[in-house]
């Protein structure tokens, strides 16, 4: 694209998603995304958005094409307010042309809005001049998606929950060949629409079961770093599923109730199970959708693969390793 006569004020960023082995679900505060546990992911460094941002005087609008399409209104909307924060740190007033691509397929339901919006924030953040650091990166991140704080980190990040916007940021504490686990991603056949996470989070506080969720979460919190840090699988395991089938008790106890299962997730699950029973080092965890993400060892990945293709009503299998956190590719 042609630079306008201000200079540049362009920037490319990639940033990756992550998959939460310690679940986000309700909010503190809803505006501010501050949330209602603390969280622990990976990133996925196989899957990527990559994201330009270009400020140009001459528009009279911010223009959004997300997959070479134009965003729809929702998706516009939520990108503008977003481009609205980073504008008034800025101190500018300039519309920009925003160009957002994933290598992942929307289709198969694997959520976005962490590398969509760490790619937002970082080459917005750069195309107007701020230089901020990857914390302060984090918490403006969080405030576009919750989970985008994590995705501005490498490896294995954790999100404090903290109760103001400036105690609220994600860090890491590996980076992604401290352990070099792989996230095989079964992907079920699309069922109708889900609830989005931004509208489960708000009933999250509408099921009995969501403040033991949260009063739990240091113990789930705790056992699942160590595991990290010792490189201990089976504690691991152990940890990720029952966090996992938590948050998923709350969405089934919310009001309306959230059902994202679909009778495949649950072959899924089982399955997992089985093998792991059998020796293999495979856990299950399932985000706001019917999708199973199969935590496993390298050395497992090729068996627990080939089982899961078996299972009736999976229709692909992702692979992912840990990758890094979001950085400018052009600027
Ligand atoms: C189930 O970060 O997608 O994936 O802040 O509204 O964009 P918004 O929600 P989002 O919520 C993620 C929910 C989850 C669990 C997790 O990733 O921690």
């Amino acid at each position: 694209m042609v630079n306008d006569s201000m200079g540049a004020h362009q920037a490319t960023a990639r940033a990756h998603p992550n998959i939460a082995l310690i679940k986000y679900w309700g909010n503190l505060d809803h505006e501010l995304r501050l949330p209602a546990n603390s969280s622990l992911s990976m990133t996925l460094g196989d899957l990527e958005t990559r994201t330009t941002v270009h400020f140009d005087e001459r528009l009279d609008a911010d223009e959004i094409l997300i997959d070479d399409v134009p965003a729809a209104h929702a998706a516009s909307q939520r990108v503008r307010m977003h481009l609205d924060l980073i504008r008034r740190m800025a101190g500018i007033e300039t519309y920009a042309f925003v160009e957002s691509k994933s290598n992942f397929p929307s289709g198969a339901g694997i959520a976005s809005s962490a590398s969509a919006f760490a790619a937002l924030t970082l080459a917005a953040a750069t195309a107007c001049d701020l230089h901020l650091d990857a914390r302060t990166l984090s918490r403006l991140a969080r405030r576009g998606s919750g989970s985008a704080s994590r995705s501005m980190f490498g490896g294995f990040v954790v999100w404090h929950t903290g109760e103001s916007d400036a105690e609220s940021y994600a860090e890491a504490i590996a980076g992604k060949e401290y352990w070099p686990l792989l996230d095989l991603i079964a992907v079920v056949e699309a069922g109708h629409k889900a609830v989005g996470s931004t509208e489960g989070h708000r009933l999250a506080e509408t099921s009995p079961l969501q403040k033991a969720r949260v009063a739990d979460t240091p113990r789930r919190f705790a056992i699942c770093s160590h595991a990290i840090l010792k490189r201990d699988f089976s504690t691991l395991a152990m940890i990720v599923e029952q966090d996992s089938n938590m948050m998923h008790a709350v969405m089934m106890t919310s009001e309306p109730a959230l059902l994202y299962w679909s009778p495949s997730t649950i072959e899924i699950m089982k399955a997992v199970t089985r093998l792991r029973s059998e020796g293999l080092d495979v856990c299950y965890t399932v985000d706001a959708g019917p999708n199973v993400h199969c935590i496993c060892t390298p050395g497992h990945a090729v068996a627990v693969s080939e089982k899961l293709r078996k299972v009736p009503g999976v229709c692909e299998i992702l692979k992912s390793h840990p990758g890094d956190g979001a950085v400018i590719i052009a600027s």
